[in-house]
């Protein structure tokens, strides 16, 4: 079995392929990453050597680049993870999110078509079912919920999905579709809610809430998620979309403050900051669909997953202080000064 993992120097493609080596020790592991500011091979490093994974780099839109890289791998799997990743980012320039999420989405299917495949999988996010109010607790979405999108992101997150479902109904292209809540744990870019305040605590520095902090994400620790990816891909019913969350709905404010209390870092590094455009208010998921039909539910407990989110930034300073000290720097200057 070969799988060609695009995104893999990424933070959730990453762990896939972790997972995907381990778990599966025959199967070829092919990354296809363009490393962009947010793909890191220092990422991938424990798994460079191992004669069962191949790292290539390159572009999802680039055609010629992936019809040769389908010729010499003839992979069975792809799971498709490489996209821009950040609403924050998609506001300031929307261009490469439409270039990289849709047409990359649309390169990787036609080589699929071209020259086979046994399944395409699409990394796709509950950002594209819009946002919840926070008086109706009672609704969480389902694979059903309209699509109804907020951000450049989740539009460009939505379109693909669009895509992949047309893909299959039109030229039978045995797809999937997993939708996620927000993922937290080891090698999340520091532009990220969790790792950000991470960062910024241990190097004292003012944490950035946006708006009154009371915006609610469901989040998941990134290893349920690809142990979901992995069910879906080798059980999940081709044209079927599958939401993964674990519900565990937290607001903002709770989740910086939680991080200040595992520091021992006081709230007064908490500074409130002109809100998100657009800034959705509560996902929730209902993960039913998955769980009845593949068995999946997530195992990791927030209070859990976070303590060790945070002692894997703590063990590992070198990984996100690079990053921190490079181009990232610019970013970071023009998104967050005088906002
Ligand atoms: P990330 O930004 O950490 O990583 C994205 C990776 O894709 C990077 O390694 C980057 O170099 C690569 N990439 C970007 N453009 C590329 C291109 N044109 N060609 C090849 N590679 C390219 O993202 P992430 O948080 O790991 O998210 C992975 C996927 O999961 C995305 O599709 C995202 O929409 C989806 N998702 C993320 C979350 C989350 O909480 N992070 C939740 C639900 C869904
Ligand atoms: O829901 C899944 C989505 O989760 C994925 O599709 C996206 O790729 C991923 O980036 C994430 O999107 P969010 O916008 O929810 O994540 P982010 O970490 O950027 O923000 C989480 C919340 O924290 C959001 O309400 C905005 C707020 N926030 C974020 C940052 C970076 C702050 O208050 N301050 C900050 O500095």
């Amino acid at each position: 079995m070969t799988i060609i993992v695009t995104g893999g120097a990424g933070f959730i493609g990453s762990n896939f392929i972790f997972h995907m080596l381990e778990k599966y020790p025959d199967y070829r592991i092919v990354c296809l990453d363009k490393l962009t500011y947010a793909g890191n091979l220092s990422t991938l490093a424990s798994v460079m050597d191992n004669p069962q994974f191949r790292f290539v780099k390159g572009d999802i839109c680039d055609r010629e680049a992936v019809y040769n890289l389908f010729e010499e791998e003839e992979p069975d799997i792809v799971v498709n993870y490489a996209a821009e990743s950040h609403v924050d980012r998609s506001i300031e320039n929307p261009g490469v999110f439409l270039e990289t999420n849709i047409m990359g989405t649309a390169t990787m299917m036609d080589a699929c078509r071209k020259y086979g495949i046994e399944r395409y999988h699409q990394v796709s996010t509950d950002e594209v079912y819009g946002d919840l109010p926070f008086d109706r607790p009672d609704l969480l979405f389902d694979e059903e919920t309209p699509i109804h999108t907020s951000s450049p992101y989740s539009s460009s997150k939505a379109s693909a999905d669009l895509l992949v479902l047309a893909y299959h109904r039109t030229y039978g292209l045995p797809v999937t579709v997993s939708r996620c809540s927000n993922n937290y744990g080891p090698y999340h870019f520091p532009e990220k809610l969790i790792p950000l305040m991470i960062a910024n605590a241990l190097n004292d520095k003012p944490l950035p809430v946006y708006g009154e902090g009371i915006n609610v994400r469901d989040w998941l620790y990134v290893e349920d998620h690809c142990k979901a990816v992995d069910l879906v891909i080798h059980h999940g019913r081709v044209g079927e979309v599958y939401n993964i969350g674990g519900h565990n709905e937290m607001r903002n404010i709770d989740i910086v403050k939680m991080i200040c209390d595992a520091l021992d870092k006081p709230y007064s590094l908490i500074t409130y900051v002109t809100d998100r455009k657009g800034h959705d208010m509560r996902y929730a998921i209902d993960p039913s669909k998955i769980h009845t039909e593949l068995g999946w539910l997530p195992e990791t407990k927030f209070e859990d997953g976070i303590k060790k989110t945070i002692s894997w930034y703590l063990d590992n300073r070198e990984w996100w202080e690079t990053i921190i000290s490079g181009e990232y720097r610019n970013y970071y200057k023009a998104m967050y000064v005088n906002r």
